[in-house]
This record gives C-alpha cells, sequence and structure tokens, in this order.
C-alpha cells in the first residue's frame, strides 16, 4: 500500500525556519496549499472541489484556492461575505452547516448562494421559507469509525428520514440536487467513504428518482506522525463504488476538504516558557502557545502533531507538554518524547499545523492575543499578510 508519510517534510524549509517574529506564530505557504489543491484535483478530476473555509480561512489562502479554481464550503453569513468579496462568484459556494437561523439562511439567500446541505425536517421548512427554490443536499449521518476527530452524532440523518427530507424538501418546492456525508476528519480508512456511497445509493433507490449530485464531504487525511493511506487510495476507492452503487445514472461528485488542502502548509512557531519537574516526578515543558492559542485539535489528543526543536537527533526523554494559560486542560500532550536538552526560550515548531489553528484560537483568553498568521509564498518568492 502506498502511504503520505510523515517523513516527507511537510513544507518547504525556507517556511521552517522563517524570519525571527515574536512567538508564538503561525507561517502558511500558499504554494503548498496550491499543490495540494492540483493533487486532489489530479486524483479526483471528477469531482467539484468547496474548500471548508474553516480550516484556515486566511484572506491570502482563500484568494490562493480561488485562483486555482476552487468552490467554498462555507459555514457562516461571515464565511459567505468573506469568500464573495475575494471576489469568488456565489454559485461556487456551498453552505455546509445545516444548523443556522432562518435570517442567516435569509442572508445567504440574498447574497445568491443557491446550494445548501440539511438533515432535518425544520431546517427544510427554513429553507423553504427563506430561499425559497433553492438547490439542497441532504446530509445522511455516517460511520465515521476510524476518523480522529468524528462529528458524534451531531449531523446528518438516517437512510429512512432522509428519504423523507428529500420528499419534503420536493413539496415545498425546493430543488432537490441530491445527498452529502461526511465520514469525520483525518478519517484514515478509505473504505469509510465506499460504505457511506453504499447508503447514499439506497437513500436515492428509496426516493425513487436519480441523485445528480453527491457531496463526499472533507475528511482527507494528513501524515502527523503516522503514516496515512495515499490518496489514490481514496480516490479508487471512491470510484470503485461509485461506479458499483450507481451503475446507471451516476450522480455529479463533489468534495469539502479542509484539512488536507492546508494542515501541511503551515508551521506553528513557538517557544519554551519553561521545563520544570514537579511534584509527579515528571518533566513538565511549557510552551507559549496551547490550547486557547490555536491547538483545540490537541484536545483529547486527537490530533498529535509532529514537533521540532533546534536539539532534534539528540537525547530524548518523557515530557508533559502544556500551554502557557492558568487552564488546567491548557495541556497539550501528558506522555510525549522531547530532547532532553530543552530550556526556557528554545524555540519548539509544531508542524503540518495549518488546518483548524488560528481559526480556533480564542480572542483573548488570559490576556493573550489571537495567534498572528504570516502567509508566505514559496512558489512566488512573495510575503502576503500579517496579522
Ligand atoms: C460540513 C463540513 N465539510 C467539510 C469539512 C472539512 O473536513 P476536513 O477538514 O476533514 O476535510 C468539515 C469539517 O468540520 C465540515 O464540517
Amino acid at each position: 500500500m502506498t502511504t503520505q508519510t510523515p517523513d516527507a517534510p511537510p513544507v518547504a524549509a525556507s517556511v521552517q525556519a522563517s524570519a525571527p517574529r515574536p512567538s508564538p506564530h503561525l507561517v502558511v505557504d500558499l504554494a503548498t496549499v496550491r499543490a495540494r489543491y492540483a493533487e486532489l484535483r489530479a486524483a479526483l478530476p471528477e469531482a467539484r472541489i468547496y474548500y471548508a473555509v474553516k480550516a484556515n480561512p486566511e484572506p491570502a489562502v482563500l484568494a490562493a484556492l480561488a485562483g486555482a479554481g476552487s468552490g467554498f464550503d462555507v459555514a457562516s453569513p461571515g464565511e459567505i461575505s468573506q469568500v464573495l468579496g475575494l471576489g469568488a462568484p456565489p454559485e461556487l459556494l456551498c453552505y455546509a452547516n445545516p444548523v443556522r437561523k432562518p435570517a442567516e439562511v435569509a442572508a445567504a439567500a440574498g447574497a445568491g448562494v443557491r446550494l445548501f446541505v440539511t438533515d432535518s425536517a425544520e431546517d427544510v421548512d427554513v429553507l423553504a421559507a427563506a430561499a425559497p427554490g433553492a438547490s439542497v443536499m441532504v446530509r445522511l449521518a455516517v460511520d465515521e469509525a476510524g476518523a480522529a476527530t468524528p462529528f458524534g452524532g451531531k449531523f446528518g440523518c438516517s437512510p429512512a428520514e432522509a428519504v423523507s427530507l428529500l420528499r419534503r424538501a420536493l413539496a415545498l418546492g425546493l430543488d432537490v440536487a441530491g445527498l452529502s456525508f461526511h465520514v469525520g476528519s483525518q478519517q484514515v480508512r478509505p473504505v469509510a467513504w465506499a460504505h457511506a456511497i453504499g447508503t447514499a445509493a439506497q437513500v436515492a433507490a428509496g426516493f425513487g428518482a436519480p441523485i445528480r449530485l453527491l457531496d463526499l464531504g472533507g475528511g482527507f487525511p494528513v501524515p502527523y506522525r503516522d503514516a496515512v493511506p495515499a490518496l489514490a487510495e481514496y480516490a479508487t476507492t471512491i470510484r470503485t463504488a461509485v461506479r458499483q452503487h450507481f451503475p446507471h445514472r451516476p450522480p455529479a461528485l463533489a468534495v469539502e476538504p479542509g484539512r488536507f488542502l492546508v494542515a501541511e502548509a503551515g508551521v506553528l512557531h513557538a517557544c519554551v516558557v519553561r521545563v520544570s519537574r514537579r511534584h509527579d516526578g515528571r518533566r513538565w515543558v511549557y510552551a507559549d502557545v496551547g490550547r486557547y492559542g490555536g491547538l483545540a485539535e490537541t484536545e483529547g489528543e486527537a490530533i498529535g502533531y509532529r514537533l521540532a526543536t533546534e536539539h532534534d537527533g539528540g537525547p530524548e526523554a518523557p515530557a508533559v507538554l502544556a500551554g502557557p494559560t492558568c487552564d488546567g486542560d491548557d495541556v497539550l500532550y501528558r506522555d510525549v518524547s522531547l530532547p532532553v536538552a530543552l530550556r526556557a526560550g528554545d524555540t519548539i515548531r509544531f508542524l503540518a499545523a495549518g488546518a483548524y489553528c488560528a481559526s480556533y484560537a480564542s480572542v483573548g483568553f488570559n490576556g493573550l492575543p489571537p495567534l498572528p498568521v504570516h502567509c508566505v509564498d514559496t512558489g512566488a518568492g512573495t510575503s502576503g499578510s500579517m496579522r
């Protein structure tokens, strides 16, 4: 099996060794974002790509993807205006967050958004009233085993409910575009897509009319500390399942990738605040960035970022790695191997941190400012926004 391995540098060396800037900060390489988009485009040329803006909403990232031809999965009127503000046409947007107020649906429709994902009768009714005639996809709840950050039942509906939602949407004058699902983020089992595509085919059969669009969601993984299956394996599994389950009139396909497009483009540069041997006998390493400064996905150690320091290659020993705030939950990893030479003031870099990092940072917990983001373009040798 070919895999994507964490041994390959996740981002250009020039970005890793970025110019000195106040710590912490996130550097995002636009050339890597464009390269990942091109890779996904080549692996699944038959699928429309809607980039999940929530993964990294930096204007320069959105502009790079818009320039490459991407559409956008948006979750709120705020994201809609951000993307439209860059000049993206509203037809390239999919409002995929089914939890929203009538005013938010009306605002989206007023801005020209036509495609919505839904998963409840209540939301279908809201759509019919606030976005009459809009195109809808009904989101299925699917098996998320193998995902590092599953949705845990928050979204989607059962196959039987999906049939009834499709019928309800049709009866209320909405345009029934099709079905969607999300197999959970950082999904390391390509077969998860095959099962979900099978479920979608059953729902389409129950509905009794062909669906014209099947949105396969996001979930495509990146190699953090461990290798993950190659993208080609996901593409082959998806293609085979679509042929098998929709042999007569296959729907058009869409994907909503977030993590895959931006994670490996980012390096979070931080430094060590303190190293102390504590009452539990353990070595505690406190960094100047933590759970509330952008590393939200370390909750439950769901995402194990690869770490780099200037002492790499030297002897290592176990440590607890914690963030700087006064919250007891601000502990990143309870048992991680770090260089024994690590001292206060040393740099510590979190690799492949371009997804779900700055967008999750608190606006000021403990008086700490939001994570600054600096976009560079190693492909063009130019520098972008600093915030
Ligand atoms: C509706 C929807 N689509 C796509 C994504 C992107 O998923 P991923 O980053 O796993 O590709 C998310 C992530 O939360 C999501 O909620």
